[in-house]
């Protein structure tokens, strides 16, 4: 008697247990679904249409991971400078990756490597690229408003400026181009803590009496590296995110150069693919699909690390990392103001 209600009060275990493993992978069978039906890398593309953005942006809508940037989504311009490139198609364009309290930089820039004027013969216009501040207040919006009017220079969408979400940023930048300047020739994407030589990028390296490329992307190149899984890291990215182990190559984010086409192949392919958080390797991931690998620079010419001030050495790369507004400031009259006769060959 007894033995036999053991018998059913263990059935009811078990059956409990059954139950709750089932439920258990259902629910998991749902995670792997949602997974699985996430916008997935595309050997071949399609170009963006409403069509295919709708459905794949709907499908990403509830279950995309915290760290990873919502995309798809048709952010808005809150600033916009749809004129810029009306009254003449610049040569390059200078997009500026900061934040909207960066002013003080934002101004050293337009004084130094950022003057517009400082290339009569060629056509340069600036963009200053920012996001919505985490910490900024609606006064500083204002200032950033008028500081718009001013300068005409400033670009802003209404995405979360963080560095998770840089990736939206550049994006931004590519829709800036592809839609409002796309008659322009080349464009660098440079981050507002560079020294930037646009006179050797426009004479040395895009040459403007030379036929204009396409299919164009350089910079450094970074090859065989992948994400960091660990969550220590600034640059941590899950595997929910982007599960290859490794990344295909790319331009280091600090500042890269393309032929104004990619723009519009860029911003195209990312309606249709997963988003990455680090910027310049989801730049290479769209590279790979877009089947476009970056072309690599002459030697030394893209600087990632700092290099302390030299005239000579600075007259002969494109770009050098680690400067601030005040720097900007102190080296840009020995820079611009004395002639290179006296550096050797
Ligand atoms: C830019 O350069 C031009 C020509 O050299 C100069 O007149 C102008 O003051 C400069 N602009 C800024 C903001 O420094
Ligand atoms: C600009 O072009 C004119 C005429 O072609 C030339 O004389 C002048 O030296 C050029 N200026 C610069 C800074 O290259
Ligand atoms: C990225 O921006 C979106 C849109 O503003 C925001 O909802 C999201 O929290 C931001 N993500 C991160 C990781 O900051
Ligand atoms: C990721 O890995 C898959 C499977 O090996 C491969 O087909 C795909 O091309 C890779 N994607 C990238 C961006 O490297
Ligand atoms: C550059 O400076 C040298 C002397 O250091 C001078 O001989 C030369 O004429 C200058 N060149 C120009 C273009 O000003």
């Amino acid at each position: 008697m007894s033995a036999q209600r053991n018998f059913s009060r263990y059935c009811k275990f078990s059956t409990l247990v059954l139950l709750s493993i089932f439920m258990f992978s259902f629910l998991s069978e749902i995670k792997i679904n949602i997974f699985v039906s996430w916008p997935r890398f595309q050997s071949n593309p399609e170009p963006c249409t409403t069509a295919s953005s709708a459905t794949l942006s709907s499908s990403t809508v509830t279950t995309r991971h915290p760290l990873a940037p919502p995309y798809p989504h048709p952010y808005k311009f809150l600033i916009n400078q749809p004129e810029k490139c009306r009254a003449h198609n610049p040569f390059l364009v200078i997009l500026v990756v900061g934040q909207s309290h960066d002013v003080h930089t934002r101004n050293a820039i337009r004084q130094t490597w950022g003057n517009e004027s400082n290339h009569p013969n060629v056509s340069v216009a600036r963009i200053f690229l920012v996001g919505v501040s985490t910490i900024a207040s609606k006064a500083t919006q204002m200032l950033l408003e008028e500081e718009s009017e001013a300068y005409a220079d400033i670009v802003q969408q209404d995405f979360l400026d963080t560095y998770y979400n840089l990736t939206l940023k550049t994006l931004m930048g590519m829709e800036w181009v592809a839609k409002f300047c796309p008659n322009a020739r080349y464009v660098i994407k440079i981050d507002n803590d560079m020294f930037l030589n646009v006179d050797y990028l426009i004479h040395h390296l895009l040459r403007p009496e030379m036929p204009a490329r396409r299919d164009y992307f350089t910079g450094y190149i970074v090859s065989n590296t992948g994400p960091l899984r660990s969550k220590a890291y600034k640059w941590y990215v899950p595997k929910e995110i982007y599960p290859n182990d490794t990344y295909p190559p790319y331009c280091a984010g600090p500042g890269y150069v393309f032929s104004v086409d990619m723009a519009r192949k860029i911003y195209e392919v990312a309606q249709v693919i997963r988003t990455v958080p680090m910027e310049d390797s989801f730049m290479g991931i769209c590279l790979y699909e877009l089947k476009i690998p970056p072309t690599s620079p002459p030697a030394n010419i893209f600087n990632g690390h700092r290099i302390d001030y030299d005239r000579c050495v600075f007259h002969r790369l494109v770009t050098v990392h680690h400067y601030g507004p005040e720097e900007l400031q102190l080296i840009w009259p020995d820079f611009w103001g004395k002639n290179n006769s006296g550096c050797a060959k």
